[in-house]
């Protein structure tokens, strides 16, 4: 059994390693990719390259950056990648879990980083194994991206990691995610509508992607727009999305009010 390592970098050689990783991980055309040199600068100055190596050779790694727009300590994890032929290994939680460390090691309780609120992989990493909340969706946040994205509005989830939170700590040590499926079906659906009033609602997104970004853009368009209407609508009534679960009808958010 190979033997993996999770570290900091520590050459220039591994920044633009990392550059293929995320080029095979998004198949971004390369005006998309981050270049090594920012990656070098932005750990210089505070930030964070972290990466999984087995054989010295780099499967996956988190980058994160200095933020001091949040009033309090914090880092934006900007860029998670595995290896695709490594993917679905547990490298990207193990990657996050060193991310979570070095900060509480330098001072930082807070994390935030955006993803894209239809892939339910990401969905699945960032709230149902993590426990990091959603607490506002950014429509078209990077423009068209292409790659695994296609042409669809790079509409994405702004999410918060409260490193201190009981909740993000238990995720740390627990082996299994908590199910939430049962209660799932139990919970009203929110729609554009009038919001019901309770405290936990649950919010459908369309099953299928990236693949429906290449198969049916037309729909997945109209189904951003409908999606990022009525998550505004409830990120500004107080709601945080707090869970993610499948059921026959396809995925779903749940949120909960403040
Ligand atoms: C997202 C990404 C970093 C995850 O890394 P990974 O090593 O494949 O993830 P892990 O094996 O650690 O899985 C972590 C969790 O993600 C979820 N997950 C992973 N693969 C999944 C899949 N195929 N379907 C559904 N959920 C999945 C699960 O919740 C899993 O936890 P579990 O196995 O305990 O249930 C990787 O798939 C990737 O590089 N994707 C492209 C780049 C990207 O989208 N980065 C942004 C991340 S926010």
């Amino acid at each position: 059994m190979k033997k993996l390592h999770l570290r900091e970098f520590e050459s220039p050689k591994e920044f633009h390693e990392a550059v293929d990783v995320a080029k095979a991980a998004w198949r971004f055309s390369d005006r998309l990719l981050s270049p090594a040199s920012d990656m070098i600068a932005a750990t210089h100055a505070g930030g964070l390259t972290a990466g999984a190596f087995e054989e010295g050779r780099l499967l996956g790694y988190v980058h994160g950056i200095p933020r001091t727009n949040m009033g309090v300590p914090c880092q934006h994890s900007h860029l998670l990648a595995v290896l695709p032929e490594t993917q679905g290994r547990g490298l990207g939680i193990l990657l996050k879990q060193f991310q979570r460390t070095w900060c509480l090691e330098h001072g930082i309780q807070l994390v935030t980083w955006t993803y894209d609120p239809f892939l339910l992989k990401n969905a699945n990493l960032n709230i149902k194994r993590l426990r990091a909340v959603a607490v506002r969706i950014l429509p078209n946040f990077y423009g068209p991206m292409g790659g695994i994205y296609h042409d669809v509005p790079s509409d994405r989830f702004e999410v918060l990691w409260r490193l201190d939170d009981p909740i993000v700590e238990r995720a740390a040590q627990a082996k299994d995610p908590e199910r939430q499926e049962e209660e799932l079906v139990t919970l009203p659906i929110a729609t554009l509508g009038r919001l019901p009033n309770v405290t936990r609602v649950r919010l459908p997104f369309p099953g299928g992607a990236p693949e429906i970004y290449r198969t049916d853009a037309e729909g997945t368009i109209k189904a951003r727009k409908r999606f990022a209407a009525i998550a505004t609508k409830l990120f500004e009534a107080g709601f945080e999305v707090t869970g993610v679960g499948e059921l026959k009808t396809g995925p779903a958010y749940v949120l909960d009010k403040r």
